[in-house]
């Protein structure tokens, strides 16, 4: 019986990757107390459901799809998660409540050599994956500018990220305005292309991509694509979201357990699993 625990809580939480991609990696490093699983909590029983894990002597947990708002008033967020109004992860034994996702992001840029400091980047979307974005991407030393469909949302997002971490300089543009703003990178936050509607893209037709651009793409499922397959045909280079989704759970793991993942296992098992 592993006597140290983890997990994740979500609603419903069955289809998370997360178990599979942390257990792996206890495995590989040999950790036999160590272990992961999912936990079901319905929405309107969240603060009553978080004694389980508390109880039950959890380090930490991950947060998913419907908890990431509402767990902030039950831990203490840090300045990552009020910047992005959303926790990703739980350390039990500080309360702390934080969010990965933005680290994970620019750790991924990073892994794939793309340069952000004093880069112009643009980030398609306004919902709590594009905060983190605009969060990690700014903090990194990149000009930024955000579209998104609800162009209200996207001020909202300006409004609140200069509020809760003082990021200031970020412009909200229409798709045809950024199109010849001159970014290097672009970076996809929206849940378009997301299967099983692979054939959208959040990018026009026939709007041509800058020169030398990259787009990073947060979906993950599928591995390539329309946005990609797209940028790739005008010359640019594309990245999807898996690396992303790996390095955010790293992050997590190492907090709890003052012990780096492989980084590269726990991506190749989440692959095998989509
Ligand atoms: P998350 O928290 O995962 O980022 P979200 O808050 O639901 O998810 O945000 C989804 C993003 O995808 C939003 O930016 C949304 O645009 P709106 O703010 O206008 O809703 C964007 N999005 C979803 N479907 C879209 C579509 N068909 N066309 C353009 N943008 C879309």
């Amino acid at each position: 019986m592993p006597s140290k625990r983890v997990g994740v809580i979500g609603f419903p939480v069955e289809h998370s990757l997360s178990p599979i991609m942390h257990n792996a990696a206890f495995e590989a490093l040999n950790m036999r107390d160590w272990h992961y699983d999912a936990m079901s909590i319905p929405p309107d029983i969240l603060r009553l459901g978080l004694r389980e894990p508390r109880d039950h002597g959890y380090i930490g947990i991950n947060v998913t799809v419907p908890h990431k708002e509402a767990i902030m008033q039950y831990v203490r967020p840090d300045e990552k998660a009020r910047a992005i109004g959303a926790v990703n992860t739980v350390d039990f034994r500080s309360n702390i409540g934080t969010n990965t996702d933005a680290d994970g992001f620019i750790k991924d840029l990073r892994a794939h050599d793309v340069h952000i400091a004093g880069e112009r980047a643009l980030v398609l979307g306004a919902g709590g994956a594009a905060r983190a974005a605009v969060y990690g991407l700014a903090r990194a030393g990149a000009k930024v500018a955000i579209v998104n469909r609800t162009e209200s949302r996207a001020e909202a997002l300006v409004r609140h990220l200069r509020a809760s971490a003082g990021i200031g300089g970020v412009d909200v543009k229409t798709l045809a305005e950024a199109a010849d703003w001159g970014m290097s990178l672009i970076v996809n936050c929206t849940s378009v292309g997301l299967h099983p509607h692979i054939d959208q893209s959040p990018w026009i037709q026939d709007l041509p991509f800058p020169a030398g651009i990259t787009v990073y793409d947060m979906v993950y499922r599928p591995a390539n694509t329309a946005l990609m397959r797209q940028c790739v045909a005008h010359g640019g280079r594309a990245i999807g979201g898996l690396g992303m989704l790996a390095r955010q759970g790293a992050i997590a793991f190492e907090l709890w357990t003052g012990v780096a993942p492989p980084i590269d296992l726990m991506q190749r098992v989440l692959q095998e699993a989509l």
